[in-house]
């Protein structure tokens, strides 16, 4: 397909990128504006390691066409700090619990706590599980992950 100028707004600040409208989000983020947080892993949106919050919503980006965001607020793992480059309390309880290995999954793991404190700031950890399992770790850390959850509820709560 020609390619078009497309108005994308990310982590507060708008671009206008010139690529083929049916690009996946994830390259134009990646390639384009030098946004990488969020991870190729499947491509199938599947994994979760490409996600991003859009409109304050975890979604995958590996087939999310770049015209489909236009104008919609988009913020990626480098868009959570603070304006003095703070940790987000998820961030911090991550780097806390020590639960990343490898780190692949870690953008998808953020992105899916962050979204899940926002709609539920005290969950159980039977819905930090369910929400968590959206989110592949090869590694097998899934424990660790789910206390930085709750911890980062605990921070955000007090
Ligand atoms: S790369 Fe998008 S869900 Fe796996
Ligand atoms: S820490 Fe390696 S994939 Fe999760």
């Amino acid at each position: 397909m020609e390619q078009q100028q497309i108005q994308l707004t990310v982590n507060g600040d708008d671009h206008t990128v010139r690529v083929d409208p049916s690009t996946p989000l994830l390259y134009v983020l990646r390639n384009e504006l030098g946004l990488n947080g969020p991870k190729y892993g499947c491509g199938l949106q599947q994994c979760g390691s490409c996600l991003v919050l859009l409109e304050g919503t975890a979604r995958t980006t590996c087939q999310l066409p770049v015209s489909a965001v236009e104008d919609r607020p988009i913020t990626t793992l480098a868009g959570l700090s603070d304006d003095n480059g703070g940790l987000h309390p998820v961030q911090e309880a991550v780097v806390e619990e020590q639960a990343a290995q490898c780190g692949y999954c870690v953008n998808g793991v953020i992105i899916t706590a962050v979204s899940l404190l926002e709609d539920t700031p005290n969950p159980s950890r039977a819905e930090i599980t369910d929400r968590m399992n959206q989110v592949l770790c090869r590694c097998g850390t899934h424990a660790r992950f789910v206390r930085a959850v709750q911890r980062a509820a605990g921070e955000m709560e007090d």
